[in-house]
């Protein structure tokens, strides 16, 4: 008997340039991204492809059978950016080229500027896969959510009642300060899982396993822009592919957690925590304050690499409430004005232009006789000096 043939889903992202500031992709920048990944298709690069937007980052959904980081697809993905960046250029739209940072393509869109979520596996007779898109949020904003979806059972009915899914998930997670990973396993390791995914800004779920045979679960896209580029070039806006049903969580369980509207660091400037709202594709367009986050998720079957869909997944009034409580969130949050924390800590603000700001005040400061200099932990070594190398 003949194997099976693996299908990989990739989802790149990239905020090439948007209408009327960092709002909204522009239509033509997709006709251009659209007509590149057309052609791929019809030369059997690919199998199949959706492209779409979440505000102003512009999305290219793939499916093919070159695996995860295949420099083909990849380069691809890059070219689909650089026409589209071309339109945007020619159209003078806000921010064109903006995730682009660099002029060549070198085998691999990680570390260029792109979001990357990918993953291959073995279709199931019916394969349904939601994909996350986030707008003025980092990657971090999908790890409560993830917790929740594969190891929280008050989200999940499934891992007390499903047999498949009640040995649990393991959980890649990745340190993005040091480029290094670690794997735990919940429920056993659960409170080590929060313990390091409760700093959403550094370590990030990037991929879950169903445990009981290493089935990959989801994945995440984990580029933050700021850290590959050193200085604030826009939020590292997020992506991720969630498997569903038959032994994966349920799709109304991997929606679930979203209809808690958790606080995330994005919006104005990416320099603000609000509310992750989430919504139908028509409303991710983030005007208030350039915002409040937005996350929208659009469910497929894939069948035989085909995709069939999207469906709109918060397109629905079981989510209005949710929505109405972010609005109210957005409002209280926002009296904060420029003060923490509804701006962020000064660690995030780091990669923003706010050093520049205070560089001018560095010599302002006058030393006050007898008081001591406080050690305060730095908080990206902290762990490695409390022994967590
Ligand atoms: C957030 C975002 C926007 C911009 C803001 C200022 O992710 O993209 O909030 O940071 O509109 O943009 P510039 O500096 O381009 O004027
Ligand atoms: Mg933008
Ligand atoms: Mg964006």
């Amino acid at each position: 008997m003949s194997e099976k043939p693996k299908t990989t889903v990739s989802v790149i992202k990239a905020d090439i340039g948007s209408l009327a500031g960092h709002h909204i992709v522009h239509p033509d920048t997709i006709a251009a991204a659209t007509k590149i990944l057309a052609e791929a298709k019809s030369k059997g690069l690919i199998i199949d492809f959706y492209v779409t937007n979440a505000g102003d980052d512009l999305q290219l959904i793939m499916t093919h059978r070159k695996g995860v980081d295949a420099p083909e697809i990849h380069e691809l993905a890059w070219n689909a950016f650089k026409e589209a960046a071309k339109v945007a250029k020619e159209l003078g739209l806000y921010a064109a080229g903006q995730d682009l940072l660099s002029d060549a393509f070198s085998g691999n869109v990680r570390g260029l500027g792109p979001g990357v979520a990918e993953m291959e596996f073995v279709e199931r007779p019916a394969e349904p896969i939601v994909i996350f898109m986030a707008d003025k949020t980092e990657p971090g904003a999908f790890n409560l959510p993830m917790f929740r979806i594969f190891a929280d059972p008050f989200n999940t009915a499934g891992l007390i009642i499903d047999p498949r899914l009640h040995d649990g998930f393991k959980f890649e997670i990745f340190d993005v300060f040091e480029g290094r990973s670690v794997t735990l396993s919940a429920p056993e390791e659960m409170y080590d899982i929060i313990a390091l995914i409760g700093t959403p800004a550094r370590y990030i779920v990037r991929r879950i396993y169903r445990k009981k045979d290493n089935e990959i679960a989801a994945v995440v896209s984990v580029e933050r822009l700021n850290l590959i580029a050193g200085r604030y070039v826009g939020k590292d806006d997020p992506v991720a592919i969630v498997r569903a049903q038959s032994g994966f969580p349920a799709v109304g369980e991997i929606l679930e957690p979203f209809a808690f509207p958790h606080l995330v660091a994005g919006w104005m400037r990416g320099s603000h925590h609000g509310p992750l709202m989430p919504v139908p594709q028509r409303y991710a367009k983030c005007t208030r304050f350039d915002g409040p986050p937005r996350v929208v998720a659009l469910g497929f079957q894939v069948k035989n690499g085909r995709l069939i869909g999207p469906a709109d997944l918060f397109d629905d009034v079981a989510f209005d409430e949710t929505r109405r409580t972010a609005q109210l969130i957005a409002d209280y949050i926002r009296r904060h004005g420029p003060f923490m924390p509804h701006r962020l800590g000064p660690e995030e603000m780091e990669y923003t232009t706010l050093p520049q700001v205070l560089e001018k005040l560095k010599d302002r400061f006058i030393k006050v006789k007898g008081e001591p200099k406080a050690k305060a932990p730095k908080f990206r070594t902290e762990l490695l000096e409390s022994g967590h190398e």
